[in-house]
């Protein structure tokens, strides 16, 4: 098992159009991939954790890399691990309140992301998910 999280910087003005679509693939593939995770968004950044066999989650990771709908990716997590953290979910997406004007379908709208966090997640982690609505780049 491996885990990849980054930050990125949307590009353009992503609409719940777009967000939905881009969360569309990511279930679908993901599934297939057995890759599964948490993506936020906050308005202006992304967050997202991938977590699975490290081939599959480091391919996925490239192909998310050549995306034209986000730049700046830099990683800030990169490791082996023991655990999946996110089993039921292929890709959990969550934005930050008022990130969008109105919520797209499959897309949870909230600001307490702690409400769907594993207990078992390390508290360094914890705290940057949960405190992602306030860093926006
Ligand atoms: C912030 C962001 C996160 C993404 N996350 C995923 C993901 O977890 N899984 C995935 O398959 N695609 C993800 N995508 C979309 C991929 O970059 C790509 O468009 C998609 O996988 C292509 O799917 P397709 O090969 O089925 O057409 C993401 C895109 C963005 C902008």
């Amino acid at each position: 098992m491996y885990r990849i999280a980054y930050v990125s910087t949307a590009h353009g003005d992503i609409s719940s159009n777009s967000l939905q679509k881009i969360l569309e693939s990511a279930i679908e593939n993901n599934r297939a991939a057995k890759v599964t995770g948490i993506m936020l968004f906050n308005g202006s950044n992304f967050l997202q954790l991938l977590e699975g066999p490290q081939e599959n989650v480091e391919a996925m990771m490239a192909k998310i890399c050549k995306d034209k709908r986000h730049r700046n990716i830099v990683v800030i997590m990169r490791e082996k691990s023991v655990t999946r953290e996110f089993e039921d979910n292929p890709m959990l997406l969550q934005t930050v309140k008022s990130s969008t004007s109105t919520p797209p379908e499959g897309i949870r709208v909230t600001d307490d992301v702690s409400l769907y966090l594993p207990s078992s997640l390390s508290p360094h982690f914890r705290n940057l998910l949960e405190n992602f609505d306030t860093i926006k780049a």
